[in-house]
């Protein structure tokens, strides 16, 4: 599926998109008094462009029912899934119940499940594939470790890392919106980043990938991403978006990145 990188952000790209990773973060209690916050402090969107909560599990239902009540269009994402549909996998959840609690999309492959949780190839493949069945967008997350890194391997990985999960899979030939975060992991939580014009080229490298891809792709960077960095990162061409941890924590915080972002990008356009 590789090839040299020819389109800059072809016309089938998909929209811009924040999302607001919590981790382990907020009660379900502290996710409302945040969406209340950011009702306040958040300005529509213009067409094209999604602002995405991730709270966890047990935060989703009290989120959906917010939004469903007030004026905020946002959409909310699992932060994790299993591949089956029911039955005998204590602690886990179903991509069933992630719609039925109102989620639009799911975080696959986020650097933590990979280390902490051994989550690897063929399992976020499955994890893929029953997301799209059940009608929800995968965010794929992908990123290379430090010392990858200093040994000039970014590209390798990050190849291996989409082979991995999606190569030959025919889903790929259908028309679907797929969102890929680029987290590489020593920028996560640590306030280290890449130069923007880094992250860009491995967004290139990635939008190449996906050159047959017949759906609507997003490419988003992930790691550190704070209110200080991300006009710079939404100035890159194919940079489509953000994925925030930390500094989506606060929601005025979150609220000014994507009021800087949409700037950026328009501002560039
Ligand atoms: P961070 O986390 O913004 O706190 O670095 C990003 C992520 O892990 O998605």
């Amino acid at each position: 599926m590789s090839s040299p990188a020819k389109e800059i952000r072809p016309d089938r790209g998909g929209p811009f998109y924040f999302v607001a990773n919590w981790k382990m973060n907020k009660t379900a209690a502290e996710a409302r008094d945040y969406l209340k916050i950011l009702e306040k402090s958040l300005r529509a969107l213009p067409d094209r462009w999604e602002a995405v909560l991730a709270p966890p599990f047990t935060a989703l239902h009290a989120v959906s029912d917010a939004l469903k009540r007030g004026p905020l269009k946002i959409g909310l994402a699992g932060q994790n899934l299993y591949f089956e549909a029911r039955g005998a996998y204590t602690g886990e959840i179903s991509p069933l119940m992630l719609v039925e609690a109102g989620c639009r999309y799911v975080l696959i492959g986020h650097s933590e499940r990979r280390i902490h949780f051994g989550e690897k190839g063929p399992l976020l493949r499955k994890k893929v594939r029953a997301a799209l069945e059940a009608g929800l967008i995968p965010i794929l997350c992908v990123g290379e470790e430090l010392k990858e890194r200093e040994g000039g391997k970014t590209a390798a990985v990050i190849e291996s890392q989409l082979k991995e999960t999606l190569e030959g899979d025919a889903l790929l030939q259908k028309e679907f919106t797929l969102l890929i975060a680029y987290e590489p992991v020593w920028a996560i939580g640590t306030g280290k980043t890449p130069d923007p014009s880094e992250a860009e080229a491995v967004h290139r490298q990635i939008r190449a990938f996906f050159h047959a891809f017949e759906g609507a792709l997003s490419i988003l960077y992930g790691g550190s991403v704070t209110d200080k960095n991300i006009g710079a990162f939404m100035k890159e061409p194919n940079v489509d978006g953000v994925l925030a941890g930390g500094a989506s924590l606060a929601p005025e915080t979150f609220s000014r990145m994507i009021e800087i972002g949409v700037e950026a990008k328009q501002a560039d356009r």
